[in-house]
């Protein structure tokens, strides 16, 4: 071999080991983000817009490796993962949350908030960052409130336009009790059960129904296993960015600050995504055949529900409900 041939095999192989170590280092610290939904949902939204807020903020130091779809467990096993420190971040519902942090249960109060904007108005201002403080003392670092859409139900007995209509479905529900607490009041048979575990009882009929926003319905195709939906719109789901407080104590300042300011990021990429499916999923549902009820009287609902309002000022106090009902 001449020379030059030899010099120039060194010089492309030095420059390949130089970028395969510059693509190393490029990957910076990795991140486990878990959650409960594929990429294509409005929880992969917010997970892309956090990593690439940090990806722009921090140059490549960390890199956020996403686990979709419950590929590290339901959303109880992702929570104690960071407890543990085993998952570094994760985006989860409120559904399991309140068995960690009981105070957050109050936002799955049934027709809590008068309308999106009175959520966001909400969980952004004062009440909502008190809430988000609470997660460290149960071994959480919560960063911001990003979004689902308001719940609906779906089921495969018969259309649902009255609360009488709910009596004895069973209907599964997260493992949350303010929500167990609402279906049983209106007649139904709540069965908690993990996220994972739905699609297939459906499609056995072990339950005949489920409820989830919109942005859940188009994500998950819903349509393939359920046959009726009800847009009832009974209540709002928020979602929240979380990182372990073991990964977070290893973080200076201006990379907590950081990281804070990229979990906002994503939270406002799950609020456009949930924006932007609301309009268009139920055609689509429409399209794929479910049978849609567009509207139920949620006066009666609200009437309906009475007894269980009375649990849930016991259990939250009246001056907390009138605080969030008294947000402009
Ligand atoms: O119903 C639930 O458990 C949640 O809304 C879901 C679908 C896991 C998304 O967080």
């Amino acid at each position: 071999m001449s020379m030059f041939r030899r010099s120039f095999i060194a010089t492309c192989a030095g420059t390949a080991l130089a970028l395969s170590a510059g693509a190393v280092m490029a990957a910076g610290k990795e991140v486990k983000l878990g959650y409960a939904l594929p990429q294509t949902s409005h929880y992969g939204a917010g997970a892309n817009g956090w990593s690439q807020a940090i990806e722009k903020s921090l140059g490549g130091k960390f890199s956020f490796k996403q686990f979709p779809a419950s590929a590290l467990g339901g959303e109880r096993e992702l929570i104690e993962g960071l407890q543990l420190g085993t998952v570094e971040a994760a985006i989860v519902s409120t559904g399991a949350l309140s068995n960690f942090v009981n105070e957050v249960g109050v936002v799955d109060i049934p027709f809590l908030f008068r309308d999106t904007a009175h959520a966001r108005a909400v969980l952004d201002g004062k009440f909502g960052q008190d809430l988000l403080a609470k997660f460290q003392q149960r071994g959480l670092v919560a960063l911001a409130w990003g979004e689902q859409g308001f719940r609906h139900l779906t089921n495969n007995k018969h259309a649902v336009k009255s609360v009488a209509d709910m009596k004895g479905l069973k209907i599964r529900v997260t493992e949350n009790p303010v929500h167990i607490t609402a279906f049983r009041t209106l007649g139904a048979s709540p069965t908690p059960m993990s996220w994972p575990e739905v699609i297939s009882a459906l499609q056995q009929g072990t339950i005949d129904g489920q409820e989830n926003p919109i942005s859940v319905l188009a994500s998950t195709k819903l349509w393939e296993v359920q046959k009726h939906l009800t847009l009832t719109a009974h209540v709002y789901a928020p979602v929240v960015f979380i990182m372990s407080p073991s990964f977070w104590g290893g973080l200076s300042d201006a990379e907590k600050a950081a990281f804070t300011q990229g979990a906002k990021s994503g939270a406002a990429a799950s609020r456009a995504f949930v924006d932007a499916v609301e309009k268009k999923g139920v055609e689509e549902a429409k399209s794929h055949g479910m049978q849609v009820v567009d509207k139920v009287d949620q006066a009666a609902f609200r009437t309906a529900l009475e007894p269980a309002y009375q649990q849930y000022a016991k259990k939250f106090g009246q001056k907390t409900l009138d605080t969030i009902a008294n947000v402009k």
